[in-house]
């Protein structure tokens, strides 16, 4: 159901998070990417962006890292692949390697990557603690665990406004801008069930990182957790 939804989203997808975020997912990403802080020389440095989508991740740290960070891109759907595949290129990151693969059974070796991240994907996969016992496995000793997600508002009026924005607004666009009213319903429903900053820190905790931290953005709209695996 879920590679349904974003094999029909695919291609106004990048369009779609600026509308419905007015632009702030921009601010966000850019956040995640200094947390993950690639380094721009020195020893090679691996990255893989789990459920990467268009390349939204992989593209800025080949960016911020002037082309030194060796960067994969794991996505469960293809569609979503290819469009990153394009982007990637004409970006001049043709180096960018974009895999399909499902996060809670990746198809690479124990202990390859300095960093994982994943940015608003884990609350689609179905079984988290499968996605983050993965995490955990490919990640060498000392690597970093980031995730950006959509999490709880903590903010009182703030918390009913955006409400009303996520069921009322963000279908209505979802119909008129990408011809899908039920695949963004999904997608704001995702957001409730998943769970809290505290709940996900502890899920962390459970799958045996460490130095277990986050942030919220926009009161908790999103929120950035980072852990270690030690
Ligand atoms: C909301 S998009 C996020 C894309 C990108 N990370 C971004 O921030 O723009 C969610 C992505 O998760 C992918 N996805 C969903 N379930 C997955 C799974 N089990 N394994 C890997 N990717 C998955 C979808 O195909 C989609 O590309």
């Amino acid at each position: 159901m879920v590679d349904d939804v974003f094999r029909s989203v695919a291609r106004r997808y990048d369009l779609m998070n600026d509308l419905m975020s007015a632009g702030m997912h921009r601010l966000w990403k850019n956040a995640t990417v200094s947390v993950l802080n690639p380094p721009k020389g020195g020893r090679p440095w691996k990255l893989i962006d789990v459920a990467g989508g268009t390349g939204d991740i992989a593209i800025r740290v080949a960016q911020r890292s002037n082309g030194h960070a060796d960067v994969t891109v794991a996505d469960i759907n293809e569609a979503m692949l290819e469009i990153g595949r394009v982007r990637a290129e004409k970006s001049g990151f043709a180096n960018i390697a974009f895999r399909e693969a499902n996060a809670e059974s990746l198809p690479f070796d124990e202990a390859s990557f300095d960093a994982y991240s994943i940015a608003f994907g884990i609350r689609n996969v179905p079984r988290v603690e499968a996605a983050l016992a993965e995490a955990h496995r490919v990640l060498k000793r000392g690597g970093n665990f980031v995730c950006l997600e959509f999490s709880e508002v903590d903010t009182p009026m703030l918390d009913r406004l955006y409400e009303l924005y996520s069921f009322r607004v963000i279908p209505a666009l979802g119909r008129s801008v990408a011809g899908d009213e039920d695949s963004y319903r999904y997608l704001v429903e995702s957001i409730r069930t998943f769970p809290n900053q505290e709940r996900f820190s502890d899920l962390l905790r459970a799958a045996g990182f460490a130095r277990v931290t986050y942030r919220n953005f926009s009161g908790g709209i999103a929120a950035l957790h980072s852990a270690w695996k030690t």
